[in-house]
Parts: C-alpha cells; sequence; structure tokens
C-alpha cells in the first residue's frame, strides 16, 4: 500500500514525520513556508523528489497572504526556501517551476495567481506519484526472478509522493510475483535504510536483511547481491550521481565485483546546467548525527566531526539510469538530451 508522504488536506501540508518512523508514524501539519523549511532543515521530510513535492506547497504558503506585492513576496518566498538545503536538485526544480508558473501567468489578479500557484503545487504531487509508477515499470524490466538486490539510505514512498524511485522498482518486480530479496544498507549517520527502507519493504511483505554499511563488499565478494539500485538527489549533465553518502563506495565495490548498479530517477534530479558531478554542492551537516546514535553520544563529545551528506558517483561506474522516460545508457550525455527531448 503506497504511503501518502505529503498531502494538501484542510488548507494546509500534511506529512509523515519521518524523524519519528519506524517507532512512531506520526503526522505533521505545515502552515506558513517557515514551517516548510523548518520540515526540510530538520529532515522531518527528505528525499529529493518529496523535497519537490513539498517545496511546491511551500511556495504557496508563503505568498498565501499576499497583499500588495505579490512578485516581491514570491520571490522572497522561493529564495528563502531554496536556502532549506543545497543538494537535492528536485526542490529548486519545483521552486523554479512554481515562479515560471507565475510569471506566465502575470496578469491574474493575485487572488487568482494564489489559486494557480496551489493548483500547481497539487500537480507537481500527482504528476510525481505517475512517474514514480513509470519508473518502477521500466525498472523492474531489468530484475530477473530471485534477484537479490541491494539498495541504499530510502529511496522509497516516503522520498516522493508515493511508491518510490529505487524502492518503486522493487515494489514493482516484487508486485510482478519475482520473489526477490533485498539487502537495505543501514546508512549512516542518518539511518534512513535502517529507519525507513527497513520498514517500507517489511511493509510490502518483501523479503529483506539489514546491514551495516560496512558490509556490502563482503557480500557481493560472495556473490550474494545481482544488482545495486539506488536513488539520486542531483545528476549532472555528463551522468554523475549526487546521493547519500556511501553510495559512491558502493558503486566501486559493484564495479570492482562486476554487479550492475542502477540509479532510478525522475528527470527532475537532472541538473542539466550542471556539466559534472564537480559543481554539484554537497551538503554537509550537523557534526551531532555523527556523535550520536539515537541521541545517544557514541563519541567523545567534542572529537572533531566531517559530516557530508551526499556523494558523488562518477557515470562511468553507473549501467543504467531509470527515469520516467525509459531506461537511460551511456554515453548518459547523449542519453539524458535524448530524454529531455522526447
Ligand atoms: O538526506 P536525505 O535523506 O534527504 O537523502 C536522500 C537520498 O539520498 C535518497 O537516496 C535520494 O533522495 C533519492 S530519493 C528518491
Amino acid at each position: 500500500m503506497p504511503i501518502a508522504t505529503v498531502e494538501w488536506k484542510n488548507k494546509r501540508v500534511k506529512l509523515i514525520d519521518q524523524r519519528l518512523l519506524p517507532h512512531k508514524l506520526e503526522f505533521i501539519y505545515c502552515d506558513s513556508a517557515e514551517e516548510v523549511w523548518d520540515a526540510i532543515r530538520r529532515m522531518k521530510i527528505r528525499g529529493a523528489p518529496a523535497l519537490g513535492v513539498i517545496a511546491g506547497y511551500g511556495v504557496y504558503l508563503g505568498i498565501r497572504n499576499s497583499k500588495k506585492n505579490f512578485f516581491r513576496d514570491l520571490q522572497k518566498t522561493t529564495k528563502y526556501l531554496a536556502t532549506s538545503r543545497p543538494t537535492a536538485r528536485n526542490l529548486f526544480w519545483a521552486l523554479e517551476r512554481m515562479e515560471r508558473v507565475a510569471l506566465n501567468n502575470k496578469k491574474e489578479s493575485p487572488d487568482r495567481l494564489k489559486k494557480i500557484l496551489l493548483d500547481e503545487a497539487g500537480l507537481i504531487l500527482k504528476e510525481d506519484k505517475k512517474i514514480c509508477r513509470k519508473m518502477g515499470k521500466f525498472g523492474s524490466g531489468l530484475i530477473k526472478k530471485n534477484d537479490v538486490i541491494l539498495t541504499h539510505c530510502n529511496a522509497g514512498g516516503l522520498a516522493t509522493a508515493d511508491y518510490g524511485t529505487a524502492l518503486g522498482v522493487i515494489f514493482a518486480a516484487h508486485h510482478e510475483g519475482k520473489k526477490i530479496k533485498v539487502y537495505a544498507d543501514e546508512t549512516r549517520p542518518v539511518l534512513q535504510g535502517a529507519r525507513l527502507t527497513a520498514w517500507e519493504l517489511m511493509r510490502e511483505g518483501i523479503d529483506t536483511t539489514l546491514i551495516s554499511d560496512n558490509m556490502a563488499a563482503y557480500l557481493m565478494s560472495k556473490k550474494k547481491i545481482d544488482k545495486v539500485i539506488v536513488g539520486a538527489d542531483r545528476i549532472a549533465a555528463n551522468g554523475d550521481v549526487a546521493n547519500k553518502i556511501g553510495t559512491y563506495s558502493l558503486a566501486i565495490s559493484a564495479h570492482y565485483h562486476k554487479v550492475p548498479f542502477y540509479v532510478v530517477a525522475p528527470l527532475s534530479t537532472i541538473d542539466t546546467r550542471i556539466k559534472s558531478g564537480k559543481s554539484i554542492p554537497i551538503e554537509e551537516r550537523d557534526p551531532d548525527e555523527v556523535r550520536k546514535i539515537g541521541g545517544v553520544y557514541i563519541s567523545p563529545k567534542k572529537v572533531k566531526v566531517f559530516n557530508p551528506a551526499f556523494d558523488v558517483t562518477p557515470a562511468r561506474l553507473v549501467t543504467v539510469i531509470v527515469t520516467e522516460k525509459g531506461v537511460l545508457r551511456k554515453p548518459f550525455a547523449r542519453s539524458i538530451r535524448e530524454a529531455y527531448r522526447t
């Protein structure tokens, strides 16, 4: 059953507080752009496509009480929401889309513009659900009966409007009766794999095994993994992929052990203005995420910490990129250009 990660309900945004999963399924509500910003920054909601969806509603919430200078308020809101987190392309893609729609309708009254923007946010959500299903269908064509799949972080329903990107492929293969097994990396430091992916997979009745991140290469050396499938936060025009920290090490291990490495992401994750992964901004987060587990210090309290939230996997380590337009193959610079044309 799909999870409604983000919803528009009673004139506000309803979302699952993902920090509490898997032990508590609790919903929170955002009534203002400030509350949306806080939800994104503190990772109550996370995952690239989900950030795009909530950003759309965040823009609407930021301008819904605008009285005199609509376009000034709109720009202030989009600039502000853009400071919430830096890496996921979908966040900026949605902000740009909301601005574009407003500009295309600039002759309308402020009240009409507000309605147009609320509808556009709804459309982003609706489209994301459809896109996830399409990627699931394309991706599941790559999965064989009894495949054992390794995934990293959470690229499931919780990271999108529902169904997911990488997990969408896994769900689709499972629903087609392919009897797959999945290893989920715990994904230190925020543990999206242990807390969210394991929960989502088990809810669907998929055979799930949790491992800590440092066990993946060993499993591959024992020929226990047939495929690695991950999502993406931003993909450069040449196919370099920014995703959750640890994805790059997995890709290197997969390449060494000749295990196919699939990335699943909508076109809204691709940043065609960025030539290569070198220019993708990588977020660095609170050192305490590394010093603590479950709120408890596991290290000396003042130890120095390096905490990048993402890394970049070079395109040459990626086997295919599954999008809503189909399965993109190398050279990615060309297949990405073509995907935009069709
Ligand atoms: O820091 P997060 O939890 O927002 O990072 C999420 C990821 O890295 C996901 O793998 C990525 O957004 C793909 S989600 C469909």
